[in-house]
């Protein structure tokens, strides 16, 4: 079978709900990607920021394997012998007391949601059904109904109604906002992304998630990091939070917690906000299962044992620098921090975001537009200097070519 025959047996059999690049792709190794027909492919999406230990990593796929014969899934209706030591791993990790252990990051996110409601009404008081959670335009926190909820974009939420009541939205990056919106006595939570991913990597200005945090204290609102596609080094720091040295009261974790080999997502909290929620009532058949157990601890020790912070931070300048050089009218912004990066680019010709990105697969290296005009920029986070620089050049060829089509 060749691409077109692939393609065509999704358009045929799968739901309309994704346009890909027309690209099929059969293998992966770190920062590789390789097609049915043999081309291979810098990785530059890294699956929205899952797989930043790079493609098919031989520990976390050891690890896997090996659990994948002894024990998958006993759900939580026993123990089983690798939940205590990943909680265990994962909670000394970030240095919270406790984790409760999902699948999807959009599950983790409505983890922390119903966390915070709980919390508002056992602990700060607020009467039942009244707590207001406040949430950011430009926000994506996944795709289910109270997710979309708290979305503004219409592709998301249009056509889904009725919504889930009790959030605010206010501007993303701006504390004026945030404190005229705290006023509100129900007001439980903040809930942020500490840089937009899927805005197109909005990176807030220098202060915002400290300044943001302490003024949630000073109102004992809890403020809750969506750290899904931010956090596990992307940024070049293992929690993008860190950047300004705050302490999410609620951390939401997915993505690279596997490494890009299973649904894995987490929530980190302290006991006074964790163990508000009681036996039977919230969970999940496969969240905190041995194989996720072992699969997570084998994907944050890479995390570490690879410096792959400090690598995200220091080839981040470098694909910034790099891509600050290209003399072209189609870029009109680079922005970002450590590898999540973004170019804004500005059509010419009728050429735009995506066509840009169909060049540079015919170049051989993969990225997708977010939005229209932006094209993000992520890597596996194992990538070296050589293959950040080589990934540029290709990224100017491409739209040169465009430009000059
Ligand atoms: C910040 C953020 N939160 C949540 C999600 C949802 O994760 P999932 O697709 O695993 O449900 C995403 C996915 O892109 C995300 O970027």
């Amino acid at each position: 079978m060749l691409t077109k025959d692939y393609i065509e047996l999704e358009e045929k059999y799968g739901a309309h709900n994704y346009h890909p690049l027309p690209v099929v792709l059969s293998k992966g190794e770190g920062v590789f990607l390789w097609d049915v027909e043999g081309k291979r492919y810098y990785d530059f999406l890294s699956a929205y920021s899952a797989v930043n230990q790079g493609h098919c990593h031989p520990k976390i796929i050891n690890t896997m394997i090996e659990q994948a014969k002894t024990l998958t899934l006993t759900s939580r209706a026993f123990y089983n012998n690798c939940l205590g030591s990943y909680e265990k791993y994962i909670t000394e990790y970030f240095g919270y007391d406790k984790v409760l252990p999902m699948n999807s990051g959009a599950e983790a996110d409505e983890t922390a949601l119903k966390l915070c409601r709980r919390w508002a009404y056992d602990k700060k008081g607020i009467r039942e059904n009244e707590a207001k959670i406040i949430v950011c335009l430009g926000n994506f926190h996944g795709r289910t109904i109270t997710v979309i909820s708290m979305s503004n974009d219409p592709d998301s939420y249009r056509g889904f109604g009725p919504y889930t009541p009790g959030f605010i939205k206010i501007p993303y990056n701006d504390l004026t906002e945030l404190e005229k919106a705290l006023q509100d006595p129900n007001v439980a939570g903040f809930l942020v992304e500490p840089i937009q991913g899927e805005a197109g990597v909005v990176v807030p200005d220098e202060g915002y998630l400290a300044k943001a945090y302490n003024m949630c204290k000073e109102k004992n609102v809890l403020f809750i990091a969506d750290e899904v596609q931010t956090g596990l080094c992307r940024t070049g720091k293992l929690l993008a939070c860190e950047h300004e040295k705050v302490r999410p009261d609620i951390v939401i974790l997915g993505k690279a917690l596997s490494g890009g080999t299973m649904p894995i997502s987490a929530v980190l909290a302290d006991d006074e906000i964790m163990l508000v929620i009681k036996p039977g009532e919230h969970g999940s058949t496969f969240g905190g299962n041995p194989l996720a157990s072992k699969v997570a601890v084998a994907a944050l020790e890479v995390l570490k044992e690879e410096k792959l912070d400090e690598n995200a931070e220091k080839l981040g300048k470098v694909f910034r620098e790099e891509v600050s050089k290209i003399k072209s009218d189609m870029i009109e912004l680079v922005r970002g921090k450590g590898l999540l990066n973004a170019i804004v680019i500005k059509p010419k010709n009728g050429k735009e975001a995506w066509d840009v990105c169909l060049q540079m697969k015919e170049n051989g290296l993969l990225a997708k537009p977010t939005h229209q005009h932006i094209i993000r920029f992520a890597p596996p986070l194992v990538i070296n200097e050589a293959q950040v620089k080589e990934a540029v050049a290709i990224i100017e060829k491409s739209i040169k070519e465009i430009e000059n089509a």
